[in-house]
């Protein structure tokens, strides 16, 4: 019991937050999970910590389904942070031991993060940041890659420009707010109004309450706006941005009308985890730059209620289930 689960004659078994069907109340926490195979180019980590994210809901509910098949009970859940403690064939670059973080999600070939170990390619993990904790760095890898990659990438923001982050007290959000002001932006967020002190604590130079005001009539001549709410938010976002700027949604494909009407360019977002941004982000987070507001710890028994607590929304940060 070295690592917490059991070794069997028939082989190992583990704990882990699984699905047998799509819905809403379906999250079973299944004690004899066979565990994941050594397999090439993969590493097998003993789990401390997964951050839980949007997109953990949206799998439980289905919503990727009709693009990808999987085969049930499906173990949930994507970003962790633990220890390697076996290597597959291929794999260079850790060895048993090593504290590492990054995505194990089954959409990426990997086992699923909710379980007491992941297998996950080694091409989407990381050495952990050295001054995170389990738990901080658990609720890196998906928002925090995401923020990288649009703010340096896509709109590759530069020192003195504008931008507009919407949902400036969510995972993303509380992420991409340092960043940029790291990067020299003067930054403007969207958020309900009790965040305004939390969100001005992360650098924000103006905090507009989405509830109350209208952000297009206090906003104008943007270079950036970083959509991380979608729908009417997506749509009237054109208008605080100057010709030639751009808006990068998490949830949108490009409106060709709106680009068009207010000569601007649109871009939607898939982020695709790796060893690079990941990197990138560590130095980040072990410079200061990054910080992890964790709003709420579960315990993985309890891995239904941190996605029904993250899909009700009103974070400041992020959720992380706590496996060990
Ligand atoms: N395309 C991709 O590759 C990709 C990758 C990662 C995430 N995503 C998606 O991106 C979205 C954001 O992810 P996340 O992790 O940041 O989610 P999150 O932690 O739930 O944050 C969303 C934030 O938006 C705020 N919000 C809700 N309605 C708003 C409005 N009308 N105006 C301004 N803010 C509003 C919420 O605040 P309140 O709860 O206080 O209202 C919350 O803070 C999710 O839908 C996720 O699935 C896409």
């Amino acid at each position: 019991m070295k690592y917490g689960f059991c070794l069997n004659s028939g082989g190992a078994i583990m704990k882990a937050a699984q699905i047998n069907e799509y819905g809403t109340d379906v999250v079973a926490i299944n004690r004899n999970v066979n565990t994941p195979e050594i397999a090439l180019g993969k590493v097998l980590v003993k789990v401390h910590a997964a951050g839980v994210n949007p997109f953990d809901w949206k799998v439980r509910e289905g919503y990727v389904s009709a693009t990808s098949k999987f085969s049930f009970p499906m173990t949930l859940g994507g970003d962790f942070a633990g220890t390697v403690i076996d290597v597959g064939q291929g794999v260079t670059l850790y060895r048993k031991g090593d504290h590492v973080y990054g995505s194990g999600n089954i959409l990426s070939g990997g086992s699923g993060a909710f379980a007491e170990l992941v297998s996950a390619d080694e091409k989407l993990t990381a050495r952990k940041p050295e001054k995170a904790s389990y738990l901080e760095a658990a609720a890196l890898p998906l928002t925090g890659v995401s923020a990288l990659d649009v703010l340096y990438n896509k709109m590759e923001l530069q020192e003195g420009q504008k931008v507009l982050i919407h949902g400036g007290s969510g995972g993303i959000g509380s992420m991409a707010i340092p960043i940029a002001k790291h990067m020299g932006a003067y930054v403007a967020t969207t958020a309900k109004k009790d965040k305004k002190q939390y969100l001005k604590g992360l650098g924000a130079d103006e905090v507009i309450d989405y509830k109350d005001e209208l952000f297009e009539e206090k906003l104008k001549d943007y270079d950036a706006v970083f959509d991380t709410v979608g729908g009417e938010t997506y749509n009237r976002s054109f208008k605080v941005l100057r010709k030639g700027g751009i808006i990068v949604s998490m949830l949108e494909q490009p409106d060709q009308e709106l680009m068009a009407r207010y000569q601007v360019k649109a871009v939607g977002q898939s982020t695709r985890i790796n060893t690079h941004s990941l990197r990138k982000l560590a130095e980040l987070f072990d410079s200061g730059v990054v910080t992890v507001s964790v709003d709420r710890i579960f315990p993985l028994e309890e891995a239904g209620q941190a996605l029904e607590y993250q899909r009700n929304g009103s974070l400041k940060g992020k959720i992380v289930i706590e496996v060990d």
